[in-house]
């Protein structure tokens, strides 16, 4: 209808402004004649199309202005709210008949660090946003991350079409607004507060209103960082259509229900996360088949890791960490291969099952901080052998048994296994793994466990507090040699004797060799990359030589010899370091004068060169030793 109107529209306006080249245009051959008249036309169609513009509403209009009034006018959200007609605006979207029917403010800076905020207007009386419930035609409402600071708007009751409201990241004071409870179209409703990333101090406690029970249309349900308090809904369970629910990092207590496994089996989104659940996890949440995303992280949930966790097979992301569950971790936990993320970490857990092998596709695997005993199953290898590197933490548990030699599919990128009871000794295969934790075990055999691989991948190994003793064996100092980036080695604390290899000295960027009985003199070594060398408390003699110290000069930062049988003069060249902030040579045995440049190094700020043999006076700058 309108189009007709339009066209005819066109053709009386193409008459009265190009009426006396009706003519010539007749008189024009056919081919210029149709080029000529597709411009002619398309030149119109946009006229047309300008001067059919909606129209905005007046009473949308003045609602809108009102709106603006609450707020310091900024640029960046309300520069191009001037003129009569709204529907011109940024972020404003109406129908054809000027009704105001989507307003959609989302600050794209503020996702990447400082953002401009829409500041409140401190003369303008009544609540900001309250004239949105005027603007009764509305569907969309999007005010998201424009750090809107006061109380909600209270009239949301009267948007009967909104299908989304979504106002998260912004500095509410108060809490929610039951009126929300009103707009009984919602289908989408995010209101996630700012308080992960920047203090919201106007926000009160309060319980979810009970209005919210009406939203019986709800999709996507995210009120997640907004110190929610009570229980959950129970209404909630009435929401069929749900597919996302995430009340993460709240308040919540008590039970989960369970009727929200009988009746939300659409869900694909479950947060629960930071709250303060109880109790354990509902067996009618096996009919959560849908789930992709389950988080219970960090509440008070105990009992067993249900074995019908096996059944939601569309898992990708699971987390149960920071709980109370206790037990062995279910063998039907393998029938989860399309998880990528599983954290079970900091909770009572007992046994690792062998299917954890079967888990191909993780990129993500905490076990750790649990009471987990027993040996590491050999197919922990297998986990993560389809991803692209996986983390994976079994540290501080009670693991024992020697480390099976099964890291060569090189998946696994970092593997912490700190504070366990693992004895034997180091699995060559861990060699291509890139971050390798395995201090405070029991560790205790030197000798090779498999291979040295060819192309090492190491670049971070920490096998400090162990029960290693023998000289440095050469499976590591070949490691070291090989490995592309190779930077940190820590072997303290153990019962290492014989000679430091040049070599280690020669590749790495730290090195932590303290505490053992490594003996000989300081290697001879021509370059090095070495930010920090600890080899304090071992039985290392002879002098530091000028050559030893004139490698060291450009990169070291932290140097300690303290508790060692050093002896001779200090070299010369004492005072040249660049870069040196600490350096302990106490307890040696080292003779002459200190170099006046040595204190003169601008970076250092800690230096301590007591209990030896120097003559004159000897510099002690001292902040706190340490243990
Ligand atoms: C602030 O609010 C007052 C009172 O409503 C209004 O007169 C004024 O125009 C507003 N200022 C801005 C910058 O919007
Ligand atoms: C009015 O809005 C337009 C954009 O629609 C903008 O370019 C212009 O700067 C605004 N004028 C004023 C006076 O703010
Ligand atoms: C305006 O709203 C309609 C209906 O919701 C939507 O289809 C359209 O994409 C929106 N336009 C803009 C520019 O946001
Ligand atoms: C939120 O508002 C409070 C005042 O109520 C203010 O102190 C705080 O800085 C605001 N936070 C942000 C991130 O804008
Ligand atoms: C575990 O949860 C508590 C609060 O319930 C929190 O303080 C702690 O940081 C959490 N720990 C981890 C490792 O997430
Ligand atoms: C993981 O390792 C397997 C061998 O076990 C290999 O076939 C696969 O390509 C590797 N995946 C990636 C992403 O490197
Ligand atoms: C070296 O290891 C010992 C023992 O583990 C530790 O106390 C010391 O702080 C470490 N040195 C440095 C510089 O980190």
């Amino acid at each position: 209808m309108r189009s007709a109107e339009g066209m005819s529209n066109l053709f009386q306006q193409m008459e009265r402004m190009f009426g006396d080249s009706w003519y010539s245009y007749a008189a024009m051959d056919s081919s210029l004649r149709s080029s000529w008249a597709l411009t002619a036309l398309l030149f119109f169609l946009s006229l047309l199309q300008y001067s059919n513009a909606q129209q905005c509403d007046p009473n949308d209009q003045k609602a809108l202005e009102e709106f603006k009034a609450g707020f310091i006018t900024q640029d960046f959200f309300f520069g191009s709210w001037n003129g009569t007609n709204c529907c011109q605006w940024n972020f404003v979207n109406c129908t054809s008949t000027g009704r105001v029917q989507g307003l959609n403010i989302d600050n794209p800076f503020a996702r990447h660090g400082p953002a401009p905020v829409a500041e409140r207007n401190t003369s303008y009386q009544g609540v900001v946003g309250a004239t949105l419930g005027d603007l009764s035609e509305l569907r969309t409402l999007q005010l998201r991350l424009i750090l809107f600071d006061g109380p909600m708007p209270n009239t949301f009751d009267k948007l009967k079409k909104l299908e989304e409201l979504s106002m998260s990241f912004n500095n509410f004071s108060g809490s929610l607004s039951p009126s929300i409870g009103g707009a009984t179209s919602l289908k989408i409703l995010r209101v996630d507060g700012i308080t992960v990333f920047w203090s919201n101090p106007g926000l009160q406690p309060a319980p979810i209103p009970s209005s919210f029970c009406q939203l019986l249309n709800l999709q996507e349900l995210g009120l997640t960082s907004f110190l929610l308090t009570g229980k959950f809904p129970e209404c909630f369970c009435k929401f069929t259509h749900l597919t996302q629910l995430q009340l993460g990092d709240n308040r919540l207590a008590g039970a989960i229900p369970s009727c929200i496994g009988s009746n939300l089996g659409s869900l694909q989104i479950l947060d629960l996360s930071g709250n303060r659940f109880s109790g354990s996890i509902p067996t009618s949440f096996s009919r959560l088949t849908s789930l992709q995303n389950l988080n219970l992280n960090q509440n008070k949930l105990s009992g067993s890791i249900p074995s019908f966790i096996g059944d939601l097979k569309q898992l990708q992301f699971l987390s149960l960490a920071n709980n109370s569950f206790s037990g062995p971790i279910p063998p039907a936990i393998g029938n989860l291969v399309q998880l990528n993320f599983l954290d079970l970490s900091v909770n009572l857990l007992t046994r690792i099952p062998s299917e954890i092998g079967k888990l191909v596709s993780l990129g993500f695997l905490s076990l750790g901080r649990n009471n987990l005993q027993g040996n590491l199953p050999p197919e922990i290898g297998q986990v993560g052998s389809r991803s692209f590197g996986l983390f994976l933490d079994i540290s501080f548990n009670r693991l024992s048994g020697s480390i099976p030699d099964v890291f060569g599919s090189g998946n696994i990128s970092i593997f912490f296994a700190s504070d366990n009871l693992f004895t034997g000794g180091f699995p060559l295969s861990l060699a291509l793994v890139s971050n390798v934790d395995l201090s405070h075990n029991r560790l205790s055999d030197l000798k090779p466990v498999g291979t040295v691989p060819a192309a090492p991948r190491l670049s971070s190994l920490n096998l400090a507090r162990n029960s290693l003793s023998g000289p440095i064996p050469s499976w590591l100092t070949q490691i070291v040699a090989t490995s592309s980036d190779i930077t940190n080695l820590d072997i303290s604390v153990n019962k290492f004797t014989g000679p430091i290899p040049a070599v280690l000295l020669e590749n790495l960027f730290n090195f932590n060799a303290s505490y053992n009985q490594l003996s000989g003199q300081l290697p001879s070594i021509s370059t090095s990359k070495l930010n920090l060398l600890d080899l304090g408390h071992n039985h290392i003699s002879g002098p530091i030589t000028s050559q030893f110290f004139g490698s060291l000069l450009n990169m070291m930062f932290h140097l300690d010899l303290s508790f060692n049988q050093l002896s001779g003069p200090l070299p010369a060249n004492s005072g040249d370091f660049l870069e040196l902030q600490y350096m302990d040579l106490s307890y040696n045995q080292l003779t002459g004068t200190v170099p006046d440049s040595l204190e003169k190094i601008p970076t250092l700020t800690y230096l301590d060169l007591s209990h030896n043999k120097f003559t004159g006076r000897v510099p002690s700058k001292r902040p706190p030793p340490f243990p």
